[in-house]
């Protein structure tokens, strides 16, 4: 089993190569969270901006977590909409870096999916553990001689051959067999190149090419590695370390799924006898140091939208020895409990509220606001005029910081259009009347709300008129008895 995990392994991480994009989105400016040595924030570093409290607070679960011995443990952050509680989420995974797994889930998402909502929040708790496997395979390591490839002379059938490897000390002749003269032909190593071969499953890795052949550089072009040609044996073994989460073990071993179930999203539910041979076997490896659980992070945006189901879950699964830390982020005051008539702060149940640390934001001043859009307009590779800024800044001020980087591409936009390098005041002027934000909007509305269809203003509605009539009918009335 613990060569099917480590297969499993690597089968995740070539999926995992396949899927990597990267775009301008809401929070791409963002690198990390801007901390010095001492855990303490500066002003503007790593993209973000000001809310020194709540992330001098991040820095320290940071280090919660970095440090991989605590799970279990819930966090809130808690503030007005758009100052940054996502944002300083992002940032934590940034932080953590590739190694440690970060889920995000929206509270909403839990509805939508075609799984019961515990599921769902079970895949989510197990994407968020990390499991790292140490391995010890047998390599070949050294500097190709030589590459000969018998093409049989009939053009058809299978392709042979003999790949001539040395170290400093050693040379040695291995017979090709179709499949590795394919991968080396797709790895176009030649001689002179250094490289491993790993001997259970054939993967080749191009390390560099090798110093005596430096005099070719013209010929290898300038980006290539020179390393010196191995020592000692050809034949190496090495230990390897991968590291996959949990639920991609439940997915590769539940039969129902299969491998392929990773690529399309679309795994389904995943039997309980499964998961629990899984953690069985989990603790097992950990016994005899195959294996390390290195608890990450689950973060559940928006957490307002779960119902009281899932917030019973959660209380649970955070007392579950495989658990990860759980971030929650919500910009709800004292409101109602999904599910239930009862209201509760942040709309989460005092029992869970209770299991959890609450980080809270608050909203830009306008030098932050200032600085935050001025990255904005280098995130997205856009000119501003100081003015336009000062201006862009009111805006955010005034209307929302949203609103206000929402403005940002439009007016750039603007500004190309009339063939201009810079946003100026009046290319967000032109944005400015074209869009508007929230509040103007809702003006707009309130002006005109009887050419709308279902509006329900109660100054207008005629329903508090009706009941002022009955009301001042029967006043008379009841006084007379
Ligand atoms: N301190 C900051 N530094 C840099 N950028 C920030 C900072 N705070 C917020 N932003 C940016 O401002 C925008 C709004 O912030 P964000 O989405 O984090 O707000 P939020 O608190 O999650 O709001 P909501 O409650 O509506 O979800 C994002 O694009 C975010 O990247
Ligand atoms: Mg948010």
């Amino acid at each position: 089993m613990a060569a099917a995990a480590a297969d499993a392994a690597v089968k995740v991480a070539e999926i995992r190569d396949l899927t990597r994009i990267e775009r301008i989105g809401a929070h791409s400016h963002i690198r990390g969270l801007g901390l010095d040595d001492t855990l303490e924030p500066r002003q503007t570093s790593q993209g973000m901006v000001g809310q020194l409290q709540a992330r001098r607070a991040a820095g320290v679960v940071l280090e919660m977590i970095k440090g991989g011995k605590i799970a279990g443990r819930a966090i809130l952050l808690a503030g007005q909409p758009g100052t940054g509680k996502t944002a300083i989420a992002m940032a934590m995974a940034q932080a953590l870096g590739t190694d440690t797994p970060f889920t995000t889930l929206a509270g909403s998402e839990i509805f939508s999916l075609e799984m019961s909502k515990t599921e769902a929040l079970t895949q989510a708790f197990r994407k968020s553990i990390g499991i790292r496997i140490k391995e010890e395979t047998e390599i070949i390591e050294g500097e190709v001689v030589e590459i000969q490839i018998d093409r049989p002379a009939t053009g058809t059938g299978a392709k042979v051959g003999k790949l001539i490897m040395k170290t400093t000390e050693m040379e040695t002749i291995y017979d090709l067999g179709n499949k590795m003269i394919e991968s080396l032909t797709k790895e176009k190593i030649q001689a002179g190149d250094i490289i491993t071969i790993d001997k259970a499953t054939g993967k080749i890795t191009k390390l560099g090419r090798s110093f005596t052949r430096a005099r070719d550089y013209d010929a290898s072009g300038p980006e290539t590695r020179f390393i010196q040609c191995p020592e000692g044996e050809l034949q190496k073994r090495k230990e390897v370390i991968h590291t996959v989460s949990l639920h991609e073990i439940d997915v590769i071993n539940s039969r129902t799924q299969g491998f392929l179930a990773l690529f399309s999203g679309d795994t389904g539910e995943i039997k309980s006898e499964v998961r629990e041979q899984i953690n069985a076997k989990v603790s097992e490896w950990r016994e005899e140091g195959k294996a390390d659980i290195i608890p990450g992070v689950l973060f559940i945006d928006e957490v307002h939208m779960l119902d009281i189901e899932c917030f019973s879950f959660l209380n649970r699964a955070l007392e579950n020895e495989l658990a990860p830390v759980v971030i929650m982020a919500t910009n709800r005051g004292i409101t109602r409990i999904r599910g239930t008539h009862y209201s509760s702060p942040h709309g989460i149940p005092l029992d869970l509220l209770d299991r959890t640390i609450i980080i809270s934001t608050s909203p830009y001043d306008e030098r932050d606001i200032r600085d935050i859009l001025k990255i904005r307009c280098e995130e997205e590779d856009c000119e501003i005029s100081d003015d336009g800024l000062l201006i862009l800044t009111r805006i955010g001020m005034e209307a929302s910081l949203r609103y206000a980087i929402q403005l940002i591409s439009l007016a750039y936009l603007v500004a190309t259009r009339r063939k201009g390098t810079e946003i100026t005041v009046e290319d967000i002027k032109k944005v400015y009347t074209l869009f508007l934000d929230e509040v103007r909007s809702t003006a707009f509305l309130k002006e005109y709300q009887d050419q709308f269809m279902f509006h329900e203003n109660p100054e207008q509605s005629k329903f508090p008129l009706f009941t002022y009539i009955i009301y001042s009918i029967s006043m008379p009335l009841t006084h007379l008895h």
